[in-house]
Formats: structure tokens, sequence, C-alpha cells
């Protein structure tokens, strides 16, 4: 199939590109850079040893959108391009609205224009806000506690909308757990901007000697062991789930949500135990207070993926831990 990837050089974006790739797709990506690395482009060519497409520009750019659509047969879109991080979201809420709203009803609107119905989204468990329980399967109520999460939810509620609109639509909603890792080659993983603010960066810094100490956001919370657990998946596996999610959007019709993760909760401290072992390095932290807005526990029912997608995650907790090491060693410069 032909595959237009949007925010193709990001962190899931290209390990997405990998996987298409290995699948002997044909693919286009669009990305304009703004939280990722041209670099990418090179080693995910250097992975696959396969060529792809490779567009520099924003969404928000119409006349370029609509040349893509012009100049390509595209079978399915997947739709990563959009900002992602959650406080910089409640502080800057109209920068986030704006874009992640209006570029994807620009590409909707494209999208509709050539008759392109495929869609896979790029969404987040993010969209279950505080779970009423657990494991969180993708028939429960809808809430967010952020404005990056609100735009996750809005574009589903577009998506449904425009699938009442015309039958011939054919989305999957893809919400992410907690993506962790890197390919195992060392050559694209995650680049955080700045310092981090999700566990796994965080600690692979500790770990090579640029920030002193995690911190843990509280120790008593009703976990097992008092620290927040969720439900991490390998970059590598979210991103085989994509290849599976645009078969499926090729062969059906209507809006599905999948949850992407592995069905298994970890602790803060599991997962620096796991670090430190596989890794054979010691992190040293501190608990502090909670942060705001975290919740207890987290982790996905997984069944709906695995019977209708077939797909279900690989990798373990430890594979998870080594990548992420194993890349910043390898990009420490
Ligand atoms: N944590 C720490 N110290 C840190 C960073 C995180 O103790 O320095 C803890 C958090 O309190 C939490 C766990 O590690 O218990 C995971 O935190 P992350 O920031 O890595 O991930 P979140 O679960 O908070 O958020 C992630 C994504 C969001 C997405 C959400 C969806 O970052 O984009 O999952 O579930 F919306």
């Amino acid at each position: 199939m032909k595959i237009l990837v949007t925010g193709g050089a990001g962190y899931i974006g290209s390990h997405t590109v990998v996987e298409l790739l290995n699948a002997n797709h044909d693919v286009i990506v669009v990305d304009d850079f703004s939280n990722s690395n041209p670099k990418v482009l090179k080693y995910i060519k250097e992975i696959t040893k396969k060529d792809f497409v490779f567009i520099e520009g924003s969404l928000l750019d119409k006349a370029l959108l609509d040349n893509i659509f012009k100049n390509n047969k595209i079978d399915v879109v997947i739709h990563f391009a959009g900002y992602k991080a959650v406080g910089e979201s409640v502080k800057k809420p109209l920068m986030y609205y704006d874009n992640n709203l209006i570029s994807t009803i620009y590409l909707l609107e494209i999208m509709e224009k050539y008759k392109v119905y495929n869609l896979a989204f790029s969404s987040s468990a993010t969209v279950y806000g505080t779970p009423k329980k657990l494991p969180i399967t993708e028939n429960m109520t809808l809430h967010t506690t952020n404005p990056y999460g609100t735009t996750k939810l809005m574009i589903e509620t577009i998506l449904n909308d425009l699938k009442k609109s015309n039958e011939k639509w054919s989305i999957a909603l893809l919400r992410y757990f907690n993506p962790i890792g890197a390919h195992e080659s060392g050559l694209i993983g995650e680049e955080p901007n700045g310092i981090p603010n999700n566990l796994m960066p965080y600690i692979v810094e500790v770990a090579s000697g640029k920030l002193k100490e995690l911190k843990i956001f509280g120790n008593d919370y009703d976990t097992k062991d008092g620290t927040g657990v969720r439900d991490y998946i390998h970059v590598v596996d979210l991103a085989k789930g994509h290849v599976s999610a645009i078969n499926y959007v090729n062969n059906n019709v209507g809006v599905e949500a999948f949850n992407l993760g592995t069905g298994i909760g970890y602790s803060v401290l599991d997962i620096v135990k796991s670090f430190e072992r596989v890794n054979n390095v010691t992190i040293p932290y501190k608990i502090v207070e909670r942060r705001p807005g975290d919740i207890a526990e987290c982790y996905a029912d997984v069944t709906k993926a695995k019977k209708m997608l077939d797909w279900s995650a690989e990798k373990t907790i430890d594979d998870m831990c080594r990548d992420a090491y194993q890349f910043i060693l390898k990009n420490k410069d």
C-alpha cells in the first residue's frame, strides 16, 4: 500500500516508518521537524536498506497537502503530527488547539477531496482521564485533564462525526499507553528537548550522568509499592501495531478504537530496578511530592487489539530498559 505518514520523523512516527518499510509498503513522510531531527531520515534508510519519499512541511500548508494527494495515489494515512507535551499544553492551550486541531481538519478536508478514506490516528490513553476501573477497555467513559488530551479527544469526536457523514470512512483510533525504548539498532529513539518530563527519558539521563538523580513523584499511591503504575510498551511493538491497523482499516469501514499497550502495569520502582539490572548501572533517586494531575494506576485491556488487529506486544520491560539506554549511549554527543 502507499501510505502517507504525517510526523514520520518523530519518535513513534520514525519507528513506524521502519516497520512499514520492513513490511514492503510505499511510504511518504511529511514532517516539519518542529520536534524531530532530519538525521532520523538517514537512519531509517540505514536500518531498512529501503527508500521512501520525504516532504518537509507543515500540515497547515494546504497547498502542500493538496500537492501530495494530487501527485500520489495514497491508500492510507497515519496521522502522528501534533504537539504532545502535557505540561506545555497547560501553559499554552491555544497553541495546542490551534496546531493539533487545525492541521487535522486540513488533512481530513484534503483526504475527502481526494476520496482517501482510510486513516489510523495517533490517539492516547490520556482520553480515559482518571480510569474508574482497571484494566481499561475501549468502551469506558472518556474525559481529559489537560489541553493536550482534549485535542486528542476532540479529534476522536471529529472522526466519529465524519464517519456518520460518509460511511466510506475507515478509521482506527490508536490509544497508546506509555511508549518507551528505542530501535534495537540504537540509531533511532526518543530525544526530548530540554529536561525530560517523562520517566524513561529522565532515567536514561540520570544513568548517563547528565542529571543527578531521579525524582519519584510520590510513594503513597494505592499501588503495590506506593509509586505510580503504568502500562509501558516498547516503541517497536507499538510501531508494529500500526502496520496491523492499516491492514485493518484497508479491509473495513467505520471507526474503531484500540488500546495499544501490553496489558501489564509496572511501578516506577519496577522500572528503576529493571533498568539498573539490565544495564548494570545505579539510578540514584529521591521520593518527592506527587506530580499534580498524575493518576495512581493505568493499564490496558488489550483483548480487542489482539482479536481484531491480530496484534499484541512481544517485548519485555527489560528489552525496553536496555534499548532505551543503548540509544543514549550510542548518541551521547
Ligand atoms: N514519574 C516520576 N518521575 C519523573 C517522571 C515520571 O516519578 O521524573 C512517574 C510519574 O509520576 C508516573 C510515571 O512515572 O507515575 C510515568 O510518568 P510519565 O511522565 O512517563 O508518563 P505519564 O503516564 O504521566 O504520561 C504519558 C504520556 C502522556 C500521555 C499519558 C497517557 O507522557 O502524553 O501517558 O496515559 F497522555
